[in-house]
């Protein structure tokens, strides 16, 4: 039986593949207003925008690849049960080889009906546009947890903390809960691990490597793959 690691990203794994963070200096959210692209709200107010708002950050998502902190991630499924647990929306995980990637805040290439959130369609590549239906007829939106929306996925992420052997956070500032409050369902006996090039409060004993994912996911991988061979 593989001993169970969970792995939880966010936005600072795909940063050296080219895709922005949120609140680093160059952040998505100093250049948009969450209130206006991220909420139900701003959707309702104005619809259209919020769509080719995604729209554009779909197209550019396909001009995009893994990079080697995506990739270094993958070579714990050898030897261990991995799952990673992330906040992105980018399908740069599952592009790298991850074969269980849990989304907790949606996926840019899957839309869903306005109607019902679990009518849930692959979209690829594809815009989607005011009057585009789901198949139960309601209009299509992107399938993106906004603020304020329900984060599906939490349950079964908490579980798998409550059974991860080893516990690795790579890329979130742990500002946006209920992901930020994973780290609480991890055993005490549980190895913890970080990568960020910046300091990151963690209330609980961790191994920090403060570089970027490219070269510190490597560190983890490696410390992760001594400790088991001990
Ligand atoms: N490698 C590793 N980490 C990096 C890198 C890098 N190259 N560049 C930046 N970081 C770190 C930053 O230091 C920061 O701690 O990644 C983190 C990014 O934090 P945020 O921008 O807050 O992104 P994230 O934590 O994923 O945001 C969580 O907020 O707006 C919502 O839904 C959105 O999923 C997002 C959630």
């Amino acid at each position: 039986m593989k001993k169970k690691i969970v792995v939880l990203t966010g936005a600072g794994i795909s940063a050296e593949s080219g895709i922005s963070t949120f609140r680093d200096s160059d952040g998505l959210w100093e250049q948009y207003r969450v209130e206006d692209v991220a909420t139900p709200e701003g959707y309702q107010r104005d619809p259209e925008m919020v769509l080719n708002f995604y729209n554009n950050m779909r197209r550019s998502l396909f001009t995009k690849e893994p990079n080697e902190g995506h990739r270094q991630l993958v070579r714990l499924e050898e030897y261990f049960d991995v799952t990673i647990v992330t906040q992105n929306i980018d399908n740069l995980h599952e592009r790298a080889g991850s074969h269980k990637v849990i989304h907790l805040h949606g996926e840019l290439t899957k839309g869903r009906s306005e109607r019902n959130p679990d009518l849930i369609v692959e979209i690829g590549d594809a815009d989607i546009h005011v009057g585009d239906k789901a198949p139960d007829g309601a209009q299509l939106r992107p399938h993106i947890v906004w603020f304020g929306e329900a984060v599906p996925n939490i349950e079964i992420a908490a579980a798998l903390c409550e059974q991860a052997d080893y516990f690795v956070v790579v890329g979130t500032s742990m500002n946006v809960y209920p992901a930020a409050g994973l780290i609480h369902y991890v055993p005490r006996t549980a190895p913890c691990y970080l990568v960020d090039p910046k300091a990151v409060p963690i209330s609980r004993p961790i191994t920090i490597v403060q570089e970027k994912a490219g070269t510190g996911v490597k560190k983890v991988v490696d410390m992760i793959l001594r400790d088991l061979m001990k």
